[in-house]
């Protein structure tokens, strides 16, 4: 019985590297790598040793014969891909199908008396840890790694939605790393504030930025910033329990949300606003938002795309999911006739055809919601401006024919985030990102970028994967060539580096112990 990856595959292709006949695809370095949702094995080459399983770092690798539920669509969906690339389907006389897939490429190659590097990560989210997985795996180097916050993750502890806990695992791999005995942990020191970029590179060979994209992007339109609207990371941030973020953030006395982007954060909002709090009493979420949760008065959340389903920007496994719950009910809004022209036309393998089995509805948006708690997906519609006094009262969207006023007391801004500089590097403002080349920062020796401040902010976790090999190459090559050149003079201990950084660091009530 073969294996199937399921709904959270990461894609960061740990089961890729461990499989013993190479049936997982697409793997780095294949056209299609970084393009697909999930990746996928092939159920005729599988020889179900459990070895993708075991690596995976989200539970999504199960045997078919396991899968259950919703679940049980993926052993046809891992099937799919290969049928429409097989063999069969390509050539007249057909060859196992493994061999149309090249063998994994090694192509790093440190010399064995390169002496050890003192390198400073700045962020413990996936791109950091990545890297330092990297770092201490692959090289003898001796690694400082730093985050503004007293608990390490990023968007793994502070984004990733409470209701996917498999997803949020991913944190326990890359916590095995903070007690390594190359790497030293500091956490609750910001860069820019208690100390600066000199200083780091003064104290280390190679500073590796990895500070993400915290902001949310702006909508510059009348009356955004009126009470009543908020934007997806403030809402993220408040069930995640982020420190910056009080629990009174979130006022949840509307009985309509709109939520303005139909990306995968816009799904996660949805879902946690509209779940049945008790399916969260065991997650991260904190009592306090919890107990706000279970007070809310919000019965409908309307998701607002400007573009059609065929382009929606969320994912179709967290579509799939969010179509196979039993409640919330999922509709769609058929305001528009090309939605209903899109979604019928559509191809089994296309996100609009899992739209198909979804009620359609011409949704009276001037009264108050029905009584059950449900989700509106409307597309073809952009917000133009919020409407109100003291509060949001509506949100005037535009059409392809007329506007729309949609009576929501709250509006989330879903529509992605942006970078913000790091005082003492270069910054592209455009992208709210660091210019690079291969991770290596214009201008700076022994500067690097990697995650979403090197990339902009998309991708999931396993994206940051590839992106910290291709940044520690480039640090690697410059080593190799002493192109690093920074400010620290190589004889300096690194004892020092440690000193300036415990000196810094504030104190913490609940500070894991580093
Ligand atoms: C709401 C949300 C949910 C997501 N859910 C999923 C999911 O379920 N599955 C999936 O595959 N992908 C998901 N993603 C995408 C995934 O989280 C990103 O690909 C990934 O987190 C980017 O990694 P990063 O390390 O670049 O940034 P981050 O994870 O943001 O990490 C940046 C770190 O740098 C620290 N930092 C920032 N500035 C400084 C400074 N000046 N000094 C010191 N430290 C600093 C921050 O505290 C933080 O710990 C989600 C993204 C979002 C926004
Ligand atoms: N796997 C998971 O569970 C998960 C969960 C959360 C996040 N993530 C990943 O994290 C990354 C970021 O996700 P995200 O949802 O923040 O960003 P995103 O995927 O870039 O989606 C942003 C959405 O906002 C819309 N938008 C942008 N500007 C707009 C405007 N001015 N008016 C109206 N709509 C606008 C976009 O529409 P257009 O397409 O028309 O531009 C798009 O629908 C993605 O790669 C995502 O897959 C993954």
């Amino acid at each position: 019985m073969a294996y199937a990856i399921t709904q959270t595959c990461c894609n960061d292709a740990s089961c890729v590297s461990v499989c013993p006949v190479n049936c997982i695809h697409p793997a780095p370095g294949e056209p299609d790598f970084g393009h697909t949702d999930t990746l996928y094995i092939d159920p005729h080459t599988c020889i179900d040793c459990g070895a993708c399983a075991d690596a995976c770092p989200v539970d999504a690798v199960l045997p078919v014969d396991m899968l259950t539920g919703p679940l049980q669509e993926y052993a046809e969906i891992n099937a799919a891909y290969y049928a429409e690339r097989s063999p069969a389907a390509l050539e007249p006389d057909p060859t196992p199908n493994f061999h149309q897939w090249d063998s994994p490429v090694f192509d790093r190659n440190i010399p064995s008396d390169f002496g050890p590097l003192d390198v400073a990560v700045v962020g413990t989210g996936p791109a950091g840890m990545y890297t330092v997985e990297d770092l201490l795996l692959h090289t003898n180097c001796r690694v400082t790694l730093i985050d503004r916050l007293s608990t390490p993750g990023g968007l793994i502890r502070y984004g990733v939605a409470p209701d996917h806990p498999s997803t949020k695992k991913i944190g326990e791999t890359f916590a095995r790393f903070h007690d390594h005995p190359r790497l030293r942990l500091r956490l609750g020191i910001e860069v820019g504030v208690d100390t600066s970029a000199n200083e780091l590179s003064e104290h280390h060979d190679a500073v590796i930025y990895a500070v993400g994209a915290s902001a949310a992007r702006g909508l510059d339109i009348p009356g955004e910033d009126m009470p009543g609207s908020l934007t997806a990371t403030t809402v993220v941030a408040w069930y995640n329990g982020h420190p910056d973020v009080p629990a009174d953030a979130v006022d949840l006395s509307s009985e309509r949300v709109a939520i303005i982007g139909n990306g995968n954060v816009a799904l996660d909002v949805a879902r946690i606003l509209t779940a049945d709090p008790d399916t969260l009493e065991n997650t991260t979420v904190p009592a306090d938002v919890l107990a706000k949760l279970r007070a809310s008065k919000v019965r409908e959340v309307v998701l607002l795309g400007r573009r059609g389903p065929e382009n929606a920007a969320y994912t179709a496994p967290e579509l799939r999911a969010l179509a196979n719950q039993n409640a919330p009910r999922l509709v769609v809004d058929d305001h528009d006739p090309r939605v209903a022209t899109t979604i019928d036309a559509a191809a089994s393998g296309d996100k609009a055809h899992l739209l198909r089995e979804l009620p359609r509805e011409t949704v009276d948006w001037t009264g108050p919601p029905g009584p059950d708690r449900r989700i509106v997906l409307r597309f073809h519609s952009s917000p133009s401006e919020f409407r109100g006094d003291n509060e949001i009262r509506a949100l005037r969207t535009t059409g392809p024919d007329d506007d729309v006023d949609i009576a929501a007391g709250r509006v989330v801004r879903a529509i992605g985030h942006r970078g913000t500089p790091v005082p003492g590097l270069p910054f592209d403002v455009p992208t709210g990102t660091v210019p690079h080349s291969a991770g290596r920062v214009a201008d700076k020796p022994g500067t690097y970028v990697v995650g979403w401040i090197k990339r902009g902010p998309s991708g999931g976790i396993g994206e940051n994967r590839a992106c910290a090999r291709e940044t520690v190459g480039t640090l690697l090559d410059d080593a190799l060539a002493d192109r690093l050149s920074g400010t620290r003079r190589s004889s300096r201990p690194v004892a020092a580096a440690r000193r300036h950084l415990r000196k810094l660091r504030r104190p913490f009530p609940n500070a894991p112990t580093a």
